[in-house]
């Protein structure tokens, strides 16, 4: 099976692993596992942070941050397919208390003009205030798009002017700034917190930092310990995220490109695919054309070996990149998928 479901489907290599046996451990809770530790220092560096606090999941690290950021009743704004508002069961209205203003967007991208025209002021009496606004890069749901720096600075000042906290969602960040060539810390420096996970293009097999001020960071450990995330021994895993912040970055231009000549055979093949798309791991396929639904799609291309995964978009799939994808997988990949699409649609 050629799993390009998801860059979660990663297994840690035998390198990951062993850094996992070596690990050294003690009470994290206590702050005294030095694996751990280590972790958090090099991740809140990279994100352009003063600390970092590990957490089990991007999804936790996202609803701790905005847990910090805000108070129950607080509005916060974000693309409307975002990762926060589409796939965390409502955690934010749930964890935080948070209203949710989705903002309709291309690319997963908005504007400052859109952030002023959304934001409610308020004298504290009726009106609910605007006090987050949170950036997802790279955004998952428009197909791994990028933020350019210039307009993630655009929207940071816009927020910034407006009196708003900056959350970014930046779980796959370290695709973003491979992409576009700019550092991670000259990103993730422009937000008042960031997400970042470990279990997806990093190859890890769990694990999220979430960074920000000293002062915020030790909020997010009180929210922590409140959700449950507090752990003992976790250098086991900590030693896993200190392996691939090491090995693993760079590497995610090799995911890109395995994406894009995917993307480039299937155009060829007459797939519909839409290259324009293609800035990191992700293609996106649109079923439309081809008349198909996204469930007949899915089996009929499991069958023939490969797996590719539903988006939010009700016509289009997607096949992810990733650590465990290698060239001969892309090369039967652009064979199998147009004969698994085609030998439907043209039948
Ligand atoms: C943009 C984004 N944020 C957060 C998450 C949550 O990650 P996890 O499933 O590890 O909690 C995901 C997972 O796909 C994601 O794509």
């Amino acid at each position: 099976m050629i799993d390009l479901r998801s860059d979660t489907q990663t297994r840690p290599t035998p390198e990951m692993r062993a850094a996992i046996a070596a690990a050294e451990v003690g009470d994290e809770q206590k702050r005294e596992d030095p694996t751990v530790n280590e972790l958090e220092r090099r991740a809140a560096e990279l994100l352009g942070q003063e600390e970092s606090v590990f957490v089990p999941t991007a999804t936790m690290a996202n609803e701790i941050a905005l847990r910090t950021l805000g108070e129950p009743g607080d509005e916060v704004i974000a693309e409307e397919n975002s990762h926060i508002f589409l796939a965390e069961l409502g955690g934010p209205a749930v964890h935080a208390g948070l209203m949710t203003r989705p903002l309709r967007c291309t690319a997963g991208r908005f504007t400052p003009e859109q952030i002023r025209d959304t934001v409610r002021v308020t004298d504290g009496t009726h009106v609910p205030p605007t006090k987050i606004v949170s950036v997802e890069n790279t955004h998952n749901a428009s197909g791994g798009r990028v933020w350019p720096i210039e307009e993630i600075e655009a929207v940071v000042a816009t927020a910034r002017e407006l009196g708003l906290r900056r959350h970014l969602d930046g779980a796959r960040l370290m695709n973003a700034s491979v992409a576009s060539g700019v550092p991670s810390v000259t990103i993730g420096g422009h937000f008042d917190t960031v997400t970042l996970c470990l279990s997806k293009g990093l190859g890890c097999p769990l694990g999220a930092l979430v960074a920000g001020s000293g002062e915020l960071m030790a909020t997010a450990r009180r929210f922590k310990h409140l959700f449950g995330g507090a752990m003992r021994q976790a250098g086991i895993v900590a030693a896993a995220g200190v392996y691939a912040l090491e090995h693993n970055i760079e590497r995610l231009a090799e995911d890109h490109d395995r994406a894009r000549r995917l993307a480039q055979g299937l155009e060829a093949a007459g797939v519909p695919v839409d290259l324009e798309q293609v800035e990191t791991n992700f293609v996106q396929i649109d079923l439309a054309p081809l008349a198909l639904s996204p469930k007949e799609a899915l089996a009929r291309l499991w069958e023939h070996g490969v797996g590719l995964s539903m988006t939010a978009h009700p016509t289009r799939l997607r096949a992810v990149t990733h650590l465990d994808v290698t060239d001969e997988d892309i090369e039967r990949a652009v064979e199998l998928i147009p004969r698994a699409l085609g030998a439907l649609a043209h039948a």
